[in-house]
């Protein structure tokens, strides 16, 4: 059967429908060769990963391994000098995340036994926050990291308050094991280990020992005590300025004598 058999409507469909795939191909190439975005390609076949790094593959080249876990990124912040050509891969350690780099049109899935990726020219100075677009659960919404472009830097770094703090102290067993815990309860979410305002909750940084306000006046001195209490009420006494939205989560005791050593550990 030619082409002249087929019937005048059908044909016309046939056509439009090869015209209409023939422009999106014009587009998506016209889009990798002018417009600098990348086309998806399949997946790379990348070793799993657990943890951030960075290594340089050339002037200005640079690969960079994201970590996404309830509910952050890591590195939290990736600093660039400008005009960085960055090949992110993204891996989590948990659930589904989203992968956005506001600003650009990087935009992954995280997916976990998956290494995904994305290329991206930093070619302007600024901030460009990354945010989590998938819900991921109770702390999706804090979930959040920054690249900062500057023309002031030569290397990109990752430039992490609360990693380089912690790195520099020797931790116990116990704290270690605080520290997992710290962030597999999701107690990330709310409490900071930076000492930076604006959390949902307290920061950690230097809690314990520190004599906090509560809502009533009343002071109250950061003891086993009282943070035994507040893992497991969290409701009873809240601290000056927050809002009593902690939920009860399942920590067992010797848990929570964990998280306390990891507490002491951030000064
Ligand atoms: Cu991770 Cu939402």
């Amino acid at each position: 059967m030619s082409f002249s058999n087929i019937d005048a409507t059908e044909k016309k469909v046939v056509t439009v429908a090869v015209l209409v795939s023939a422009g999106h191909l014009m587009l998506i190439a016209y889009a990798a060769m002018f417009l600098n975005i990348s086309v998806p390609t399949c997946q790379p076949n990348e070793k799993l990963f657990t943890e951030p790094s960075i290594s340089k593959i050339g002037d200005l080249r640079y690969e960079v391994h994201y970590v996404a876990k309830m509910w952050n990124f890591l590195p939290k912040k990736l600093v660039l000098p400008k005009g960085a050509t960055v090949d992110f891969y993204l891996g989590s350690n948990d659930v589904n995340h989203g992968f956005h780099i506001n600003g650009t049109h990087v935009n992954l899935m995280a997916v976990p036994g998956v290494v995904n990726k994305a290329t991206q020219t930093f070619r302007e100075n600024g901030n460009y926050p990354i945010v989590c677009h998938e819900y991921c659960g109770f702390g999706h919404q804090n979930m959040n990291a920054v690249i900062l472009v500057s023309d002031k830097v030569t290397e990109a770094v990752f430039e992490d308050s609360a990693q380089a703090s912690e790195s520099k102290l020797e931790l116990s067993a116990a704290a270690k094991s605080g520290k997992e815990l710290f962030g597999v309860k999701g107690c990330t979410a709310c409490h900071n280990v930076d000492g930076a305002a604006g959390g949902v909750g307290p920061s950690f940084k230097g809690l314990y020992g520190r004599t906090e306000e509560m809502q009533d006046g009343v002071k109250v001195t950061a003891d086993d005590a009282y943070i035994t209490e507040s893992i497991k009420e969290p409701l009873k006494k809240i601290v000056k300025g927050y809002n009593p939205v902690m939920p009860v989560l399942p920590v067992s005791d010797d848990e929570i004598k964990n998280i306390i050593e990891y507490i002491k550990s951030i000064r």
